[in-house]
């Protein structure tokens, strides 16, 4: 199975960045009223910097769109600042002309997260489904919050973090220590990220280069969940240098 994602390996950060701004820009030219999927994480943020002056240019207009992110934290409400959707008000909403009303992150507070879960997965279902979905990659080969384990076909549900995962959220880019970060959240599953129709996973630094070694030459294993992407048929990876220094050694 491993071999059918395309990868593409640019030089370094900041050329990813570009690649995947352009990239999304020209998806969104060929349909203005697209639906995208969303990923937090360090790695996205130079790309909704680019897609910011895409749009300012008018090479990426958002009016028309509509957006899903993979996952929020449970229990942070979205005016906390290490909230998802904070990170995305400020690193690409609130940059852009989306109609704030067409985004869509999951409500981290919600009374009930079963339902929360249902009612996301409805709005997909009913704006047709999402068209490109945008992803990063955990130190661990996790996509969105589905830690390795999670299965192919697994939905929008609360899910409990790793330590790996809670640990690498809390070095200072985002949470002070490891202690403040919540130990669930509600994220897409595997099974809904594999419907988008296609998906452009971002990677870069050496730390991401076993992950993404694992998950593009790779057994398809709930192990490595990015693994599961493998058998999409329209999954591209864009990688730096560092990210992909460790393809084809297996
Ligand atoms: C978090 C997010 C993931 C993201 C991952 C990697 O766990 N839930 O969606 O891909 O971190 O983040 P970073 O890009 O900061 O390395």
């Amino acid at each position: 199975m491993a071999g059918s994602v395309k990868v593409k390996v640019c030089k370094d950060a900041g050329d990813v960045a570009v690649q995947a701004a352009q990239m999304i820009a020209k998806a969104i030219k060929a349909n203005p009223r697209i639906v995208l999927g969303l990923a937090t994480g360090s790695t996205p943020e130079g790309t909704y910097a680019e897609l910011a002056k895409l749009n300012k240019a008018k090479q990426a207009p958002f009016a028309g769109v509509t957006t899903f992110n993979l996952d929020e934290y449970w229990g942070l409400d979205g005016d906390h600042d290490q909230s998802y959707r904070h990170f995305m008000n400020t690193r690409l909403f609130d940059k852009v002309d989306v109609r704030p009303w067409n985004t869509h992150v999951l409500d981290g507070t919600a009374d009930n997260p079963m339902l929360e879960c249902q009612a996301f997965e409805t709005k997909i279902l009913a704006v047709g489904g999402v068209d490109l979905w945008l992803l990063g990659i955990g130190g661990n080969g996790h996509v969105a919050f589905n830690e390795p384990g999670s299965s192919v076909d697994s939905r929008t549900r609360l899910v409990s973090l790793t330590q790996e995962t809670i640990d690498a959220n809390s070095d200072g880019r985002f949470f002070k220590k490891a202690s403040d970060v919540p130990r669930c959240a509600l994220s897409a599953g595997i099974g809904t990220i594999r419907e988008a129709r296609s998906i452009l996973l971002l990677a870069t630094g050496e730390k991401k280069a076993r992950a993404v070694a694992d998950a593009v030459d790779g057994p398809f294993t709930p192990d490595c969940p990015a693994s599961l992407l493998q058998d999409h048929p329209n999954c591209t990876f864009i990688v730096d240098k560092a990210a992909a220094s460790l393809l084809g050694k297996k």
